[in-house]
């Protein structure tokens, strides 16, 4: 029976690997083999979207943060850092995890089992 499950991908070997990469910056755009995710960080929290704003699609780089929320830089569009949603819409949200020092990123996936 097809499902959605939680597949978990390795994104960085460590924490300091991750705290490293955001500094100076409040956002990243990162690519791995599980394709491409902008992190954030906000308030020592990190989170992971799908780097594709709802509104059109436009690539979410350059965004801002602003009250625990992405701002879109095209048309200042806002989502929520909690659940992505914002203006009627909603930004996909992965899940971030450490798991033995390790971080990971997990997605909902298709599966048969
Ligand atoms: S493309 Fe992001 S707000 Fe319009």
């Amino acid at each position: 029976m097809l499902s959605k499950k939680l597949k978990w991908y390795p994104l960085f070997e460590s924490q300091q690997e991750l705290d490293e990469l955001f500094i100076g910056k409040h956002a990243v755009v990162h690519r791995s083999m599980f394709g491409e995710a902008l992190l954030v960080k906000d308030n020592g929290n990190y989170y992971a979207f799908k780097n594709k704003c709802p509104h059109q699609n436009k690539p979410l780089n350059d965004c801002e943060l602003n009250e625990g929320h992405i701002v879109c830089v095209y048309h200042r569009y806002q989502f929520s850092l909690e659940d992505g949603k914002g203006h009627g819409m909603c930004l996909d949200k992965y899940q971030i995890k450490t798991e033995e020092g390790r971080v990971f990123l997990g997605k909902e996936v298709w599966s048969l089992f």
